[in-house]
């Protein structure tokens, strides 16, 4: 019995038939990696960090179409409050300390490289409960646009947002 690649020939053999690469991420899994390759390389982030006692500190790291990326760093107690992200599907990546997570029913501990993904309408809460400084990476595709506060525990919207910068 002739395979495929014996029926209709070796696809790698004929690359001007191939797609190119993608210059950008499209899917979940695509954005994962991209938060995955930047938090690898190090030196494309760790210059840019500041830590900032009054407030969270953030910048906006790479844009592109349809998705941004922000970098953020946390000092212990620092929190983002109970959120959503509007419309805007997410990943996030710890790089470097810890962070705790709070969504409805659950407590999650991150450790540099943990990744959590979420959709439109996901709320939760991130907090350094630590004792150590905590940098985090975004992704946000659609770029986060409003970043609607919950009131804690009864998960409704209590005050929406139009700034996108508090993540
Ligand atoms: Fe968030």
């Amino acid at each position: 019995m002739n395979s495929d690649v014996q029926i209709a020939g070796d696809p790698l053999a004929i690359p001007h038939l191939m797609p190119p690469p993608a210059a950008h991420p499209a899917t979940v899994a695509e954005f994962a990696g991209l938060a995955r390759a930047v938090a690898a390389d190090r030196a494309a982030w760790a210059h840019l960090v500041r830590y900032d006692a009054v407030t969270r500190w953030y910048h906006r790291l790479r844009t592109g179409p349809g998705y941004e990326v922000w970098l953020l760093s946390w000092v212990p107690g620092q929190g983002s409050g109970l959120h959503d992200h509007g419309r805007s599907s997410g990943v996030l990546t710890v790089l470097e300390g810890e962070l705790t997570e709070r969504s409805t029913g659950a407590r999650r501990v991150l450790g540099a490289g943990a990744q959590r993904v979420f959709a439109p309408g996901y709320a939760h809460e991130v907090v350094n409960d630590s004792l150590e400084p905590a940098v985090s990476l975004h992704v946000y595709f659609p770029g986060l646009t409003e970043m609607p506060m919950h009131r804690p525990h009864c998960g409704a919207a209590a005050r929406p947002s139009a700034e996108a910068a508090a993540l």
